[in-house]
């Protein structure tokens, strides 16, 4: 924190040139965690997120002597995951995954010194601890959870035989430190989240650090970057809105009816950005439809233990607004801290507390209630809009049973069924919900 502040109101040469605005905005967004609740959540979601958002995770550079080999395993095993053709033979699927696994197992034997990962990890975890900084803390849940997920699978695209398991053990050296990684960043999964596997899985530059494409040629890769790249860049574009809604609603609070009208205005214009980034960027090229689901997307599953894995409604985007504007239903808190980090969490739920929809109805000012209303119907037909766009996305695949990609369901009964009717069915459920919510 001390660090934050020392970056934060030093000169503004001290920045690199092309970052003056950002860091500004930050600098704006800690100073005024100060002034209201609502803002101090959001300063909050910076100083816990590697003093950035989008998050800015930091790699194994950053992290202490005895981590550091967990990414020399991760980045020694990815050219074993994907495979150009999947075999459709189930007794073909085993040996390859049992294979994986096992190739896994043996480096993560020959790398990993149980006594110092603990001993490393216990001093880490300690609150004064200058040993790990929380950047560290996220790019090393990314390493893990990928390490994690590579195990689960086995082979990419997934396959059946991987998919009808229930429960899997895991090699110690993938336990032991998950739960350092679960307590530090406030998350209850066992899998990965969005967080680990799109936000925290970017350098510097922005280009992916736990690749699971390697070796299949450029639109593959460029599939995966966008896979991740397109979360990472509406938060870019969606921060400046975050500041005016946890504005507006101290405005409101105060009774300050102009502040809080001009201020859900500039809200509004800038929620009108980042959902053109997203429609300009969500296209064929970035996103190659027919290697999405199965070089991206199947990943992202985990099903163990009935337990989901990754999914786009994980992102903090749609979850704000969906706080904000009090469109309901919200997850349980159990559900919710599977996969949301503890800040990220906290951010949500002061939004809900504040319900400023029927804040704003109480107090009954008509252009209040107007400007959010407007906000409803951008959310509104962005969530169409994603909708038709994410179905060129739903292709069939003959060695996998139907998974959508958040809720991980798989079926037993499902080998006839394909992704598309799954998935489509699945969101169109969720969204009738949703859809009804914001009428
Ligand atoms: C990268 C390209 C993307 C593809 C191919 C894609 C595809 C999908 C699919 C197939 C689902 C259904 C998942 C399920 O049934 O569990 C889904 C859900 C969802 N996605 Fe995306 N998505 C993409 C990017 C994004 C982005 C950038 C956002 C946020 C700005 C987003 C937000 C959501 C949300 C919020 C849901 C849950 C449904 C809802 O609340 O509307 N997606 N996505």
């Amino acid at each position: 924190m001390a660090s934050l502040f020392s970056w934060i109101f030093s000169s503004p040469k001290s920045c690199p040139s092309e970052e003056d605005q950002r860091c500004l905005l930050y600098n704006q967004i800690v100073q005024e965690g100060g002034q209201h609740h609502i803002a101090a959540r959001l300063a909050e979601l910076i100083t816990n997120s590697g003093n950035a958002w989008p998050p800015k995770a930091t790699h194994v550079e950053s992290w202490p002597s005895a981590l550091k080999p967990y990414n020399v395993v991760y980045q020694r095993i990815a050219p074993f995951l994907p495979v150009r053709e999947s075999s459709l033979d189930d007794a073909d699927n085993r040996r390859l995954i049992n294979k994986t696994r096992a190739l896994i197992a043996a480096l993560l034997e020959e790398e990993i010194q149980i006594p110092d990962i603990c001993e490393t990890l216990e001093e880490c975890s300690r609150y004064d601890s200058e040993l790990m900084p929380m950047s560290a803390w996220l790019g090393f849940y990314s390493c893990l959870a990928s390490l994690r997920h590579a195990y689960r699978w086995g082979v990419l695209p997934v396959v059946r035989e991987a998919q009808n398991e229930k429960y899997l053990q895991f090699p110690r050296e993938l336990d032991i430190p998950w739960p350092y990684i679960q307590r530090r960043v406030g998350i209850t999964s066992p899998g990965g989240s969005l967080s680990s596997n799109s936000y925290y899985n970017l350098d510097g530059r922005r280009e992916i650090v736990y690749s699971i494409t390697s070796g299949m040629g450029e639109d593959h890769n460029r599939t995966e970057l966008w896979n991740g790249l397109l979360f990472v860049e509406v938060e870019d574009k969606a921060l400046p809105m975050y500041r005016h809604i946890a504005k507006a609603s101290q405005f409101l609070e105060n009774e300050d009816y102009s502040s809080t009208i001009s201020t859900l205005r500039t809200a509004n214009e800038e929620l009108k950005v980042a959902f053109k980034h997203f429609y300009d960027n969500m296209n064929d090229y970035n996103l190659v439809p027919s290697l999405w689901l199965p070089y991206c997307q199947g990943f992202q599953g985990w099903t163990l233990e009935g337990i989901d894995g990754v999914s786009g409604g994980q992102n903090i985007l749609i979850r704000t607004l969906d706080s904000f504007l009090g469109i309901r239903p919200w997850p349980t808190e159990e559900v919710e801290a599977l996969h949301l980090p503890l800040a990220q969490r906290n951010w949500l739920n002061s939004l809900r507390t504040f319900d400023i929809r029927a804040l704003a109805q109480k107090k009954g000012n008509e252009e209040v209630i107007q400007e959010l209303e407007h906000m409803v119907t951008q959310l509104r037909l962005w969530r169409m809009g994603h909708m038709r766009r994410m179905q060129r996305y739903q292709v069939h695949r003959p060695e996998r049973n139907k998974m959508t990609a958040g809720k991980s369901l798989v079926e037993e009964d499902s080998v006839q069924v394909s992704d598309d009717s799954a998935m489509v069915n699945h969101l169109k459920q969720m969204l009738s919900v949703r859809l009804k919510e914001t009428k």
